[in-house]
């Protein structure tokens, strides 16, 4: 099939982008590294916490395309563990700054059908932040059209020893035995237990690293890399992405005349 490269698009409209979108071949799950706040914001002589203020407007575009769409999971990367150790005011910032997405945002992510869950070592945040965060999660418990989930406090390798931990309890009690231990037990005991591995990652800012995201779901998932900064990558740029991601042959380690038998 004859589907034009991204830069075969620039002519045509986001209404004719998204006519060209196959809606039979949308990720189920997308995941997104977000990234380039602080340099948005420095390009502008702004402080960086402007630019994670804008970024907002992304996560608020990404969210309503989602929903219209129709993908069904989104998990975005806002905070790692490796971030606490940036400047306290930056931490400060970041955190006022998720306290106010939720309190303003709550009624339009209920509205949406949008169900809100994080992911990551959130017992670390500050305790205002945790509670919005638990309220919010507690809010949105019932819906089901988007399941947002926003890593924070988050890092790869941790939500493996705390797999591997859950794992060595289990066998402690009797519960399993070791060597009957497999993927899908490890990928059982995982924070994201209950999501389907992603189909595509999108990182912005022209970065070409996982930065510990999802280090075991990621194993086959499509990479999409764009120099494009966080808060500039919009409902075009996503939908652009998502034509890229739908041009891709995925082959799990096959060779491509097996996948269809
Ligand atoms: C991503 O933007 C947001 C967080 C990591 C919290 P950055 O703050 O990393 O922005 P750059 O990479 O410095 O431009
Ligand atoms: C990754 O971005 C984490 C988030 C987007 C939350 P970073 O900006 O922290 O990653 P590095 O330091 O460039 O790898
Ligand atoms: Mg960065």
């Amino acid at each position: 099939m004859d589907i034009p490269t991204p830069s075969r698009l620039d002519h045509l409209s986001d209404t004719e982008l998204t006519a060209k979108l196959d809606p039979d071949l949308l990720p189920k799950h997308l995941a997104i590294i977000m990234d380039g706040n602080g340099r948005w914001a420095e390009a502008r002589s702004l402080p960086r916490i402007a630019g994670h203020r804008e970024g907002i407007k992304s996560v608020r575009d990404t969210i309503s395309l989602c929903v219209e769409l129709g993908i069904r999971v989104l998990t975005i990367y806002a905070f790692s563990q490796e971030n606490w150790n940036r400047p306290t005011t930056e931490i400060d910032g970041l955190m006022g700054l998720l306290e106010h997405y939720l309190s303003t945002e709550r009624n339009k992510l209920i509205e949406q059908g949008v169900r809100f869950r994080t992911i990551g070592r959130t017992d670390a945040l500050p305790t205002s932040a945790l509670q919005w965060v638990r309220a919010a999660e507690q809010e949105t418990a019932y819906l089901d059209k988007l399941h947002l989930t926003v890593a924070l406090s988050y890092g790869g390798r941790s939500e493996i020893v705390d797999a591997v931990r859950g794992l060595v309890r289990e066998a402690q009690d009797g519960k399993i035995q070791v060597e009957d231990i497999d993927e899908l037990h490890v990928q059982q005991h995982l924070y994201t237990h209950d999501l389907p591995d992603p189909d595509l990652l999108i990182r912005t800012s022209g970065e070409t690293r996982i930065s510990n995201f999802l280090l075991w779901q990621l194993a086959y998932t499509e990479l999409y890399f764009t120099p494009t900064l966080w808060p500039d990558f919009r409902r075009r740029e996503l939908l652009l992405a998502l034509l890229e991601f739908q041009r891709r042959e995925r082959r799990f380690g096959r060779v491509f005349s097996s996948l269809s038998s």
